[in-house]
């Protein structure tokens, strides 16, 4: 039987086997996973890993603020963030199909962590990434036994062939809910460790049509306004995640003010869930679902229409991407 203290010595163990006296680079995205593979990892061998924050520019509002803060006032860690908005924008533009963009993020990341890692250089090699893979990240990108790929999850199938590091992935045997323990047992803030999930391809993957700054300021927007309102109702740890969704290709007509609008639709994607490999559609008391929808289409310009996912997954996957 395994205790989390357990699952902690076992894998410190391991890291320190695999790493010896090599340096390790770790990407993080601001979620639960990689910060807790990062603490793993720190623990196993103290200053040797550098985290990388990549700013790709998919990411919601406050986030690189809080890994820049909470995350390394809770850890110490060796920090640097690059700023990659225009490089990862440049990449994505025109790209509509949801595996090539899970892709192009992936390869896009790794190229980002081979530059850091060579303007790392002056201190010493570092052959080695540290990844936060879970391990129902591994079975949905078809890395386990007799399962089909749905997704790349960017941090599996999204790796490029000719990748120049060694990955280290000391979550890749666990869910969630252990790795949340795991981040509790390394003295990990609550802020961190109850985080809802929130995938590493970002707002990217929630923009269906092709992403532009224009339509990353619009979800950006709206995503704030459903965070806030659920986090004010006191729904944070009750929900898996709610994912909004900009619906960038489609238009309908609505009104506002004396004018007529045509506008993009909004859909909230409130799912409960044990471990995101099934969920149900998350009954949102519908208070709570007219003040976000009052405030989107209020204060977000471009949004005049606000939607319910009503599906379960299966059928539907969590993310629309
Ligand atoms: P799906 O959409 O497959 O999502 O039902 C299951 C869970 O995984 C998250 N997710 C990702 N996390 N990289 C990640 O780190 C990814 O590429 C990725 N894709 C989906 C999703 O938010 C949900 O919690």
């Amino acid at each position: 039987q395994w205790t989390t203290s357990s699952i902690v010595e076992e894998q410190v163990r391991r890291i320190s086997d695999q790493i010896g006296d090599g340096r390790a680079i770790c990407g993080l995205s601001g979620g639960v996973d990689s910060a807790v593979a990062a603490a793993l990892v720190q623990r196993a061998i103290g200053d040797r890993l550098t985290c990388v924050f990549v700013d790709h520019g998919l990411l919601r509002a406050g986030e690189r603020t809080q890994v820049e803060q909470d995350f390394v006032s809770a850890t110490g860690v060796n920090l640097v963030t690059v700023d990659a908005r225009e490089r990862f924008l440049d990449a994505l533009a025109g790209v509509t199909d949801p595996e090539q963009k899970r892709k192009i993020i992936g390869r896009e990341f790794i190229r980002v962590f081979e530059q850091a890692e060579r303007d790392l250089k002056a201190q010493g090699d570092y052959k080695f990434l540290v990844q936060g893979t879970l391990y129902p990240d591994v079975v949905e990108s078809g890395g386990g036994e007799g399962t089909a790929n749905i997704k790349s999850h960017h941090n599996v199938g999204g790796l490029p062939d000719d990748l120049e590091f060694e990955l280290v992935e000391p979550l890749r045997l666990l869910f969630k809910d252990e790795v949340r323990r795991v981040g509790l047992e390394l003295g990990l803030p609550e802020t961190i460790v109850q985080r809802q999930p929130f995938p590493g391809p970002g707002l990217g993957i929630r923009i269906i049509g092709a992403v532009d700054q224009e339509r990353l300021d619009t979800l950006r927007a709206a995503d704030l306004i459903a965070r806030e309102e659920l986090t004010a109702a006191g729904l944070d740890r009750s929900i898996w995640q709610c994912p909004v969704v900009l619906l960038a290709d489609v238009r309908s007509v609505g009104v506002q003010g004396d004018g007529r609008t045509y506008g993009h639709p909004v859909v909230l994607r409130p799912v409960s869930s044990e471990d995101a490999m099934t969920a149900d559609w998350t009954r949102l008391p519908y208070d709570v679902l007219e003040r976000i929808s009052t405030r989107i289409t209020n204060e977000v310009a471009e949004v005049n229409r606000v939607v319910l996912d009503v599906t379960s997954k299966p059928p539907g996957t969590i993310e629309w991407e």
